[in-house]
């Protein structure tokens, strides 16, 4: 088990999302860390989506993609990636997560760690609510986020949202 000292977020510049695509190849599925775009696996289509969201998240919530990345670092080792994405539409300052962790770092603690390291940079940009969605068969996703405190509700389309008020 880790303690909470020894995981820490890291803002995202090249050298850092170079590292974190090398994790995601060596120690994640694709699926786990971008969307599907140009086939299945690593392709340029994919690796190109994979900067460009970084690039555009390095602005912040209040740059023009409204979405942060971090690079999560466990005992000085890249470890994963977090991020959160201002959700316009809502009617109370709010904004959507994603997680994804390397193999070898999951199921001690890094990610409950990360959550709450990410909730308190949520709180420090004015948000009041944290959402987060996943699917029903992610169990080690829903385990974290009602750690966190998240409320879930089991939607008909086989996802699960999550509702962290802060
Ligand atoms: C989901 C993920 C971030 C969890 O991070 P983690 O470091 O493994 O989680 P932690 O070790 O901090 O565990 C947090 C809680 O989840 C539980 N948990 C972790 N992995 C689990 C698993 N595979 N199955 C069931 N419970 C699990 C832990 O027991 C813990 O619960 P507790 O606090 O009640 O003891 C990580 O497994 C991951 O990167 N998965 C692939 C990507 C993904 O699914 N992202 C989420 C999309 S929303």
């Amino acid at each position: 088990m880790n303690s909470w000292a020894d995981v820490v977020l890291v803002d995202v510049d090249d050298e850092v999302a170079d590292q974190l695509l090398e994790l995601a190849k060596r120690d994640a599925s694709p699926d786990e860390v971008a969307p599907p775009v140009g086939g299945p696996g690593w392709n340029l289509e994919r690796t190109a989506w994979f900067f460009s969201y970084h690039h555009a998240a390095a602005a912040g919530l209040d740059g023009p993609a409204a979405e942060k990345s971090w690079a999560v670092y466990c005992c000085g080792r890249i470890a994963g990636s977090v991020r959160l994405k201002r959700d316009t539409e809502a009617d109370i300052p709010t904004a959507e997560t994603g997680i994804w962790l390397g193999r070898s770092f999951r199921s001690r603690g890094v990610g409950g760690a990360a959550l709450r390291l990410l909730l308190a940079e949520a709180r420090r940009a004015g948000m009041a609510r944290v959402t987060a969605r996943t699917l029903a068969g992610n169990g080690g996703a829903q385990r974290l986020l009602a750690a966190a405190g998240a409320a879930l509700t089991h939607d008909d389309d086989g996802t699960v949202f999550a509702v962290v008020e802060l």
